[in-house]
């Protein structure tokens, strides 16, 4: 393992006219538990979005299910007027009924009032990166990304992603939409996504890994990372993240956390580098 010496994980391109840093942030620590309802430390919150920016994570991820709207909220407050290079990722087409409940519904109208609602809170005027959720089984895809693909030409998105879905349904989609990312579980110990995976880095979309610490799994102290980072003198998630960084160059992992600290421990994950040894020993953990 060496150490970089600029500091940094690198740029990557999403839809060819943004450039973001390979290490973002997610919000979805931020809302109360089960993601439902107001923070418990909002003020906490607010320092953790201020301290993303400061330490150069120019994508932010959010979504209006986040809460519903208290990440997105939470990101005004903490952010707004925003630094000129900073993308929030938002998405729509989840709805809310309670404390980690979860249903798709993607119909148009609801997708086109999410879209509104996510402009509004966020304070933006055009969203730069719009991902669909999930795509909901008894709507046509078309539908879907088609009422997307209109709010784009009506210069209300600037680029169209989308979440949780397999190489075909990213190939339908692009039908009817330009995709330039997508957002797929994956992590060490998860790698069911490895097809889509490989179909972004062919197609140069970019590919956004959602619980990128498992949740936090891979983070704690005695788990499966544990005896690697005493070996290698870096905390458990940095292992998780640089595993990340350098298992693709489509990658742009998006930990997520509530805290300043553990949002500085993460972020120093981008001055690692694993060599291909300690890198297929890591793979091997997974
Ligand atoms: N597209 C989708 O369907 C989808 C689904 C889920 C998530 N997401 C996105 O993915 C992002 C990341 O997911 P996530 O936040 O749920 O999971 P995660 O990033 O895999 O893990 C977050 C958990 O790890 C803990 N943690 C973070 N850094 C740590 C550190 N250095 N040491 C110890 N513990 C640490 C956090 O607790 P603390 O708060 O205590 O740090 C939190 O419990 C979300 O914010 C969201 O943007 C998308």
């Amino acid at each position: 393992m060496t150490s970089k010496k600029n500091g940094a994980s690198g740029t990557l391109s999403i839809g060819g006219d943004i450039s973001v840093n390979r290490l973002g942030y997610g919000v979805m620590q931020l809302p109360g538990p089960g993601v439902w309802g107001e923070s418990q430390d909002p003020e906490g919150a607010v320092r953790v979005l201020k301290r993303a920016v400061e330490l150069g994570i120019n994508l932010i991820d959010t979504a209006d299910s986040y809460g519903p709207f208290t990440a997105d909220l939470l990101i005004k407050k903490a952010l707004h007027p925003y630094p000129k290079d900073l993308v929030i990722a938002t998405k729509v087409g989840l709805t809310r009924s309670g404390p980690k409940d979860w249903r798709p519904v993607g119909r148009p109208e609801y997708l086109r009032q999410q879209v509104e609602l996510n402009l509004r809170h966020l304070g933006l005027e055009r969203i730069d990166l719009l991902q669909l959720h999930r795509i909901d089984p008894k709507v046509p895809l078309s539908d879907q990304v088609g009422e997307l693909a209109l709010m784009q030409q009506e210069g209300k998105i600037r680029h169209i992603g989308l979440s949780e879905v397999q190489v075909e349904q990213i190939q339908e989609a692009s039908r009817y939409a330009s995709i330039v990312s997508v957002q797929n579980l994956y992590n060490l110990a998860h790698r069911d996504a490895e097809p889509v995976l490989a179909y972004c880095e062919a197609h140069h979309l970019a590919f956004i890994p959602w619980f990128p610490l498992a949740t936090g799994e891979l983070a704690k102290p005695g788990g499966i990372l544990q005896e690697a980072s005493e070996r290698l003198h870096a905390t458990p998630s940095q292992l998780a993240l640089a595993w990340l960084l350098k298992r693709s160059p489509s990658i742009l992992p998006i930990p997520g956390t509530s805290s300043v600290r553990h949002l500085e421990e993460n972020m120093a994950a981008g001055d690692i580098s694993l060599n291909d040894q300690d890198f297929e020993a890591l793979t091997r953990l997974g």
